[in-house]
């Protein structure tokens, strides 16, 4: 029997391979709603494992299989884990950092090891993920993927429409021009702004460079992901349905 092959129901070959899941059980644990719903994704060919579509009661093994909806991995690796952090101001995003200052990583537990996905300033706070995650880190912050972010941006003065334009239309930083961004007042000094790109300190110099210093950063949403009740130095761990939308984000960005 090949590791694809359907083992429809059959008890012998679950205890040939006891790790082996159905895999509309291993969707529905990953976040794809009820046991049902994920038999249908498999009826309607949406699912592959390892490339090849899946048929109902294939039994897959979610550490050594690649199972895949609409082309878009799933994440059913065990021993992955993926938290949200509100990050405080004054914290650095890295496990270590030479000059001794609080590091993101002592904000959650130990064990298993996570690092920061991408980077947030020492000053800015929100939300930041933490995983051991390699394939999801790389699809959040790799530029050809363009997740969105979202950043609250209190800056000095006010805005005119003007700057606003410029914060919208690509602003000429020494690293290039930025991409378009969606921008938009929300108060006197308080600038919504969401950019997909992840250049260094993007948003401080976007703000700078058409005269409004930021005096305040705070990242407000990542792709699908937000969280208003989070505290500014508390974490969660995320749901399977929020790193699902995370991947199905990427995914749909990536085809943009
Ligand atoms: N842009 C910035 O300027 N700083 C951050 O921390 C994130 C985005």
């Amino acid at each position: 029997m090949t590791e694809l092959s359907p083992s429809l129901g059959s008890d012998a070959a679950a205890g040939e391979a006891p790790q082996r899941e159905r895999i509309q059980k291993v969707l529905a644990r990953a976040g794809f709603g009820s046991r049902r719903s994920c038999e249908l994704l498999v009826q309607a060919g949406r699912v592959q494992v390892d490339g090849v579509p899946a048929r109902l009661g294939h039994r897959v093994d979610p550490s050594a299989n690649s199972v895949t909806v609409d082309g878009v991995p799933v994440g059913i690796r065990p021993g992955l884990v993926h938290y949200l952090l509100n990050k405080p101001r004054g914290v650095v995003s890295s496990a270590a950092d030479p000059q001794g200052r609080p590091v993101v990583v002592d904000l959650v537990p130990a064990e298993p090891r996570v690092f920061p996905v991408g980077r947030l300033d020492f000053d800015t706070e929100g939300l930041l993920i933490l995983t051991n995650d390699g394939q999801l880190a790389q699809r959040c912050t790799h530029p050809s993927f363009g997740l969105q972010k979202e950043y609250l941006a209190h800056v000095r003065g006010d805005p005119s429409p003007a700057a606003l334009r410029a914060l919208r239309d690509g602003v000429a930083l020494e690293d290039g021009l930025t991409a378009a961004a969606q921008v938009s007042l929300l108060g006197p000094g308080l600038v919504r702004i969401v950019i997909h790109e992840g250049r260094n300190r993007q948003v401080r110099r976007m703000c700078e460079a058409v005269g409004h210093p930021v005096v305040r950063l705070v990242r407000s949403r990542i792709g699908p992901l937000t969280d208003r009740q989070l505290h500014p130095g508390q974490f969660r761990a995320l749901t399977p349905v929020e790193v699902r939308s995370l991947e199905a984000a990427t995914a749909a960005a990536a085809k943009r």
